[in-house]
């Protein structure tokens, strides 16, 4: 009997699963807002002109592609570590501060899953509720023990701070933290300063790693506010995981460009965490690729093409948030009249309080694509699609 004649069959992916369902959807009218992707006025993925120039540049010198060091291009690294933690900062300069290039935030997390495994004695780690859906998955796969912190409260539409506090007190000291640095996804609703610094006081009073998804910065306010809650952490003397991406903000999903950042004590612990960390790139895929991280560093590096950078991701926030209104007035103009929270959210994600029944009859009758766990990507809408969404919507309700 073959090995595999009982492999089971496993369920599509909750995200990337509606994006297969979705190209098979032979409806002409059909929208995707289900994955995270942001897409132009014209419902395409955008090849942002910042690339596009440092593409050129890149192929008018073209170089060997001998094997990146295991922790990736070290001008790139730099970049990301001045992108999180600020170009001047003592962190930086200190030594302390562990970067390597990984394949996008979903590599980060794996690697950082994979190091935990080694630097922490127990293997427990708290998600929000809700949360990405891959979060469960990747470290439950990577062998934690998954559990989660009350995050969202349906009744209010908002953050229970009270009860994210009380799950986070009740932790085993050493438990992960997994928290989304802005942006939440699938939530969009980030907690306050004033909430973060209690969040703050309690990972450190109970001894809690936190590790911080960074995938959206940029897309809340800008580059530096994004980059609040990385710095305010890395302030807190204890470690600190963060992983970041640029498909979302540099458009470039496609290239798996992401970062792991660690803060470590001292240049010598920092030594050690590396060392172990290019164990867990090593055994995995054994170094990173070259192309989306030579585009970012020189982007990031020249002074011209990064306002170029500031200028479209700001065009891209503002389109996102602009996109929020006219969902909003569409839903009204249908007698949608609660839904006005979808403008208080942030990021490229809204929940919109329909249930798993709902968004299926959304996808079924209408050909609009979420998550069943109700989530849109507002991102995706654009000023051909967005009352064709908010009618499907309306109808469902
Ligand atoms: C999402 O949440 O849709 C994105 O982050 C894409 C993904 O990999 O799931």
């Amino acid at each position: 009997m073959s090995i595999l004649a009982s492999v089971p069959l496993a369920p599509r992916d909750p995200i990337l699963g509606l994006t297969e369902q979705f190209a098979a959807d032979p409806r002409a009218g059909k929208v995707n807002l289900g994955v995270g992707v942001y897409l132009d006025e014209n419902g395409k993925v955008p090849l942002l002109e910042c690339v596009r120039i440092a593409e050129q540049q890149l192929a008018a010198t073209p170089g060997p592609r001998g094997y990146l060091p295991i922790d990736g291009m070290a001008s790139y690294n730099t970049a990301v570590r001045e992108l999180i933690f600020g170009a001047g900062s003592e962190l930086v300069a200190s030594g302390r501060l562990v970067t390597i290039e990984a394949l996008g935030g979903t590599g980060a997390l794996k690697i950082g899953a994979e190091f935990l495994k080694v630097a922490s004695p127990q293997r427990r780690l708290l998600i929000s509720d809700p949360s990405w859906e891959n979060h469960q998955a990747l470290f439950s796969r990577a062998g934690f023990d998954v559990a989660s912190y009350r995050y969202y409260d349906p009744v209010r539409r908002g953050i229970d701070i009270d009860g994210m506090l009380a799950d986070l007190t009740a932790a085993e000291p050493g438990t992960v933290v997994v928290l989304h640095a802005c942006c939440h996804n699938p939530t969009g609703y980030d907690l306050t300063p004033e909430q973060w610094e209690r969040v703050a006081a309690v990972v450190v009073g109970r001894g809690l790693v936190p590790f911080l998804d960074l995938a959206y910065q940029g897309f809340a306010t800008d580059v530096e506010a994004d980059a609040a809650v990385p710095r305010r952490f890395a302030t807190l003397g204890i470690p600190v995981l963060v992983a970041s991406s640029f498909s979302k903000s540099f458009s470039l999903y496609g290239e798996r460009v992401g970062g792991l950042s660690i803060v470590t004590a001292d240049a010598d612990e920092a030594a050690r965490v590396l060392s172990q960390v290019k164990i867990a790139v090593r055994t995995t895929y054994s170094n990173p690729p070259t192309h989306g991280a030579a585009l970012v560093s020189r982007v990031l590096g020249d002074a011209g093409l990064r306002t170029q950078w500031d200028a479209e991701l700001s065009g891209m926030r503002e389109r996102i948030k602009a996109m929020r209104q006219a969902l909003r007035e569409g839903l009204e103009a249908h007698g949608v009249t609660d839904m006005g929270f979808v403008t208080d959210q942030v990021g490229m994600f809204s929940y919109c309080g329909l249930s798993a029944e709902q968004m299926r009859a959304l996808r079924a009758e209408h050909g609009v694509y979420g998550t069943d766990a109700g989530r849109i990507c507002v991102a995706a809408l654009n000023q051909a699609n967005v009352e064709q969404v908010a009618a499907a919507i309306a109808a469902v309700r």
